[in-house]
């Protein structure tokens, strides 16, 4: 029998460990190279279906398909060795059948190697959840806004600001819990609600637009960069690089337009013959 294996990775029981502790650090990873970036300096890396919208293009989550996942997916384990890496079910892929869910959640998990899916978990997931969970595959849940119900809930909205809504959210929350998975993203909310869910459930929160009371924060990387002109009230950026990308872009042109790039460093000239 062959030497074991032992991973760098951090596992699923040290996010669950977090719980109350110091605060899980996670952002959005798309690529190898931004996976090789924040590999060291986050604990949990997502592959969100955010791609969609941030490199894609498109206008909303809802047509990201499970083939972007898997390729995405793929390029981030290989960028990263040591964080703990989740991809998201795109909308489609698992909400019609638990059938179809472990399917398409078992071909996530064996084709990119990633060690957790994540679903936007409605009241009615929870059976998905557990289906999942107890056929061997960790599951974090995504509650509060949830970006692949927009066109039913009317657009990018917090959640959870009526009584009703509120007890909604909850119900949604201890039900993913109870169901089983291991940690869960809390979106647009109000500090009291996720100080409320963070409390009642067992498994870390992360949060998103979400306040500080949470066990963890996730970011979309390109928004605390300054990648977009409009970001979310609850972002922090700490970058501006559209507007560096904007200035070295503007370098460029002006060199090749004035013809002083390339210069002699950066070109070739013929090897000195012996
Ligand atoms: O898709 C995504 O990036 C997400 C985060 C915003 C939590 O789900």
């Amino acid at each position: 029998m062959s030497a074991q294996v032992q991973s760098a990775r951090k596992t699923v029981k040290d996010i669950a460990a977090a719980k109350g502790g110091v605060p899980i650090v996670s952002l959005t990873a798309y690529t190898a190279p931004m996976a090789a970036l924040l590999d060291e300096k986050c604990d949990l890396l997502l592959v969100g279906d955010s791609v969609g919208m941030v490199v894609h293009g498109l206008p909303t989550t809802v047509g990201v398909t499970l083939e972007m996942m898997i390729l995405h997916g793929q390029a981030v384990m290989r960028g990263s060795k040591r964080a703990f890496v989740v991809v998201d079910m795109p909308f489609g892929s698992y909400e019609a059948s638990l059938e179809q869910a472990f399917l398409n959640a078992s071909r996530v998990m064996k084709e990119t190697g990633c060690q957790a899916v994540k679903i936007e978990a409605g009241e009615y997931a929870a059976d998905t959840v557990r289906f999942l969970v107890e056929r061997g595959i960790p599951v974090m849940a995504h509650v509060g806004l949830r970006p692949q119900a927009t066109n039913v809930d009317g657009g990018f909205k917090a959640r959870g600001r009526t009584e009703k809504e509120r007890n909604k959210v909850i119900a949604e929350a201890v039900a993913a819990d109870e169901a089983g998975c291991f940690a869960m993203v809390i979106e647009g909310v109000a500090e009291d609600l996720a100080a409320q869910i963070t409390k009642q459930v067992s498994c870390p929160t992360v949060g998103i637009g979400a306040s500080a009371t949470c066990d963890g924060q996730i970011l979309v990387t390109d928004d605390l960069l300054g990648m977009f002109d409009w970001t979310p009230r609850f972002v922090r950026r700490y970058a501006d690089l559209r507007s560096d990308i904007g200035k070295a872009v503007d370098g460029y042109a002006a060199d090749v337009r004035a013809r002083t790039f390339p210069g002699e460093k950066e070109t070739y000239t013929l090897k000195k013959q012996p």
